[in-house]
């Protein structure tokens, strides 16, 4: 059960006219796994992240989660499937509370939107769900405050909870910490942290800042220039000469404070 693989890509290929963003990527995430993609600017791995969702179809290759083929589905339905995508920001919404923006979230992967006849005891479990997830990310206190309000750090803690509460099996996190303030970063990477040790979703996470991945993963696929360079656990990676020597210490300086 523990080494079951949540999603697989055979030969995944992305071109942007002559551009090879994403070049042949065969790939294994582990259910239950924290499992980080990282590499260089221009690496390929948003590119890889919007080919798992849907929101970008490959020029060849599949996708499959859960052993279900999923490579033509577009993002509104692999959403349903259990897919948590982060869209930066974009898909907040600036006029509505936290609160409401959540519920929004999970109330959109309910099935049941548009069905305005229904009692509205029906939409007390979406409400619920809010309040969980709000908790988790740690907004109580925001929870009635406009989005727009929320200071960066605050609004990607928002964003976590809108993936969150379409209760996503596996959540596709691309640099959930661009932007916020040193002080900041803890606290979210605590909860996704956490998160992963409740042990029943899976993370991928594209994330720059080596410190985290490596305090974070179980397991790291290295991309550069739309392929696979090298996978392994954090301390494989960081021992990795091959990693070290094509852009390691190049791209992000020396590994001297990983443990
Ligand atoms: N829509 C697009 N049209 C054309 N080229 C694109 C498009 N999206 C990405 N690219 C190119 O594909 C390559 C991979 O980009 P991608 O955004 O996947 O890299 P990345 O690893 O996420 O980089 P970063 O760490 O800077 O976010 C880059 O050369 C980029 O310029
Ligand atoms: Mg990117």
């Amino acid at each position: 059960m523990e080494d079951q693989v949540i999603l697989e890509t055979q030969n995944l290929r992305k071109e942007f006219g002559g551009l090879i963003a994403v070049s042949d990527v065969n790939i294994q995430v582990k259910a239950s796994a924290l499992h980080s993609i990282i590499g260089p600017n221009g690496a390929g791995k948003t590119t890889l992240f919007n080919l798992l969702s849907g929101n970008l179809k490959p020029t060849s290759g599949r996708v499959f989660f859960q052993g279900k083929d999923i490579t033509d589905l577009p993002a509104h339905q692999t959403v349903h499937l259990g897919i948590g995508r982060s869209f930066q920001i974009t898909n907040i919404f600036p006029n509505l509370t936290v609160f409401e923006n959540i519920r929004l979230a999970a109330q959109a992967v309910g099935n049941d939107n548009f069905k305005f006849w229904q009692h509205y005891r029906h939409f007390q479990r979406y409400e619920d769900r809010a309040e969980q997830v709000i908790m988790q990310i740690g907004l109580q206190e925001q929870a009635h405050l406009l989005a727009q309000m929320l200071p960066h750090g605050d609004k990607r803690k928002l964003e976590l909870g809108i993936i969150l509460a379409c209760d996503p099996k596996l959540l596709l996190l691309d640099e959930p910490t661009a932007g916020m303030a040193r002080e900041e970063i803890p606290l979210l990477m605590n909860t996704i942290n956490q998160i992963r040790e409740q042990g029943d979703r899976t993370i991928m996470l594209v994330e720059h800042k080596m410190d985290l991945v490596m305090n974070v993963s179980d397991w790291i696929t290295v991309m550069h220039q739309g392929q696979i360079l090298a996978e392994g656990t954090p301390s494989e990676i960081a021992a990795n000469e091959i990693v070290q020597a094509a852009y390691l210490g190049e791209f992000y300086g020396d590994f001297s404070e990983v443990k």
